[in-house]
């Protein structure tokens, strides 16, 4: 692949309205896809992973996926999850298409097993291939198989990083509604400090307690943070930044300056 090949991931907290079930942000899917164009015209390679917003984590969590197959009552609501995750997975699919992107959606409950939890099989080809040939992949976070538990809940986190490790990618982004890395959750905290460059071994420092994301079954910036430090350990940069302001994955992708944070091997 290209010397310029990204894995992307479009966070549910910047694409949906978190708190408010079902609710997409349109203009910010515009606007992201706009910026994606200009990448591609540009020659970038990309898959794009998105999260499940206020689509995913509230039916999730309302059946309690995340903890596994425990009661048949919970077996609608994996249907009700997954089919809201193709809903918002068709808006940003429609939305990129528009724009002139050749877009491919791709349905990780169909690519991959679980195991406990942990993304332990997944069948990339499809989007290897895809992508060499032009085309550009769009996975989300979904429910997925379990050979433990029956079934789990794999976050888009935990699939970009998986792809951004077996596929080699350049550098690895997680758009969000925030600026990126705080000292502490800057929703509850505005006196919060954005870290703009992290290494490894300062991650490992940084006090997450705090980091647990409210509507989030998978673990909310605590787990992004794991999948964040695999990926940057085996020598991919990542880059944690908002999408909420147009431009800002263009400038992110370019590594140009700008109010982010970097993780760095
Ligand atoms: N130390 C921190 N720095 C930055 N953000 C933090 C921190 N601790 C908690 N957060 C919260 O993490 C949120 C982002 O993670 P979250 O999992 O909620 O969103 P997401 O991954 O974009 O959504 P989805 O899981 O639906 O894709 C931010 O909205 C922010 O409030
Ligand atoms: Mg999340």
């Amino acid at each position: 692949l290209s010397s310029r090949f990204l894995v992307i991931k479009l966070g549910g907290s910047a694409i949906t309205v978190k708190g408010k079930p079902l609710t997409p942000r349109l203009p910010i899917i515009k606007k992201v896809a706009e910026d994606l164009v200009k990448l591609y015209q540009e020659g970038f390679k990309f898959i794009v992973v998105h999260g499940g917003g206020s689509y995913g984590h509230p039916i999730a969590s309302k059946y309690s996926l995340h903890k596994g197959f425990f009661h048949v009552g919970q077996l609608r609501g994996f249907s009700e999850t997954e089919l809201a995750m193709r809903d918002i997975n068709h808006i940003l699919a429609s939305s990129f298409y528009d724009a002139g992107l050749p877009v491919v959606p791709m349905h990780p409950s169909c690519m991959v097993v679980a195991c406990k939890g942990e993304l332990t099989d997944f069948y990339v080809r499809p989007v290897k291939l895809a992508l060499g040939l032009g085309l550009i992949p769009l996975l989300h976070g979904d429910v997925t198989m379990d050979v433990k538990w029956g079934f789990s809940v794999i976050s888009g986190d935990q699939l970009a990083s998986f792809l951004a490790i077996s596929l080699k990618a350049d550098k690895l982004i997680f758009g969000m509604d925030v600026k990126g890395l705080f000292d502490r959750d800057p929703r509850s905290h505005p006196e919060a400090k954005l870290l703009r460059r992290v290494n490894v071994k300062e991650l490992n420092l940084i006090d997450l307690r705090v980091s647990e994301g409210i509507y989030d079954v998978t673990g909310g910036m605590r787990a992004k943070l794991k999948e964040a430090l695999k990926v940057a350990s085996s020598g991919i940069p990542v880059y944690l930044g908002s999408i909420l302001e147009k431009g800002m994955v263009i400038k992110m992708a370019k590594g140009i300056p700008g109010d982010y944070t970097v993780i760095l091997p």
